[in-house]
């Protein structure tokens, strides 16, 4: 309806391409209810910040992890974890290492590796 003004919410984001060095930034988000921090993240990437780092693939299935970040201080899904109308500060995972704001190296450790390859012989 013409007139009506949206609602938005504040989404803070941890950015930066080393952890000792994050910088927050806040965003306005347009809020519809029922949205993910990942709909917000990719709205701030599209119409905010297009230099936004993020990692996301299937979107809302859960099933590529890929989007794993800190939301309010707990190990969210982005895809999956509801924006709420007081808005949310999102950071990247805090036991991995930071390539450039909310992604970060999901490598398997070498240890894993080293143990899984040798599972194979
Ligand atoms: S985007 Fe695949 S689990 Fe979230």
């Amino acid at each position: 309806m013409q007139g009506e003004e949206q609602q938005t919410v504040p989404v803070t984001v941890m950015r930066g391409l080393d952890r000792d060095d994050m910088q927050s930034q806040s965003f306005d988000v347009p809020f519809v209810p029922g949205m993910s921090v990942l709909d917000a993240l990719i709205w701030i990437r599209g119409h905010a910040d297009p230099s936004l780092a993020i990692r996301y693939s299937c979107i809302n299935a859960n099933a590529c992890k890929e989007c794993s970040v800190m939301v309010d201080g707990q190990v969210e899904y982005a895809c999956t974890a509801r924006l709420t109308p007081a808005g949310a500060t999102v950071a990247p995972l805090e036991n991995k290492t930071v390539i450039r704001d909310l992604v970060t190296d999901l490598a398997p450790s070498r240890e894993r590796l080293d143990k899984l390859l040798a599972s194979r012989r």
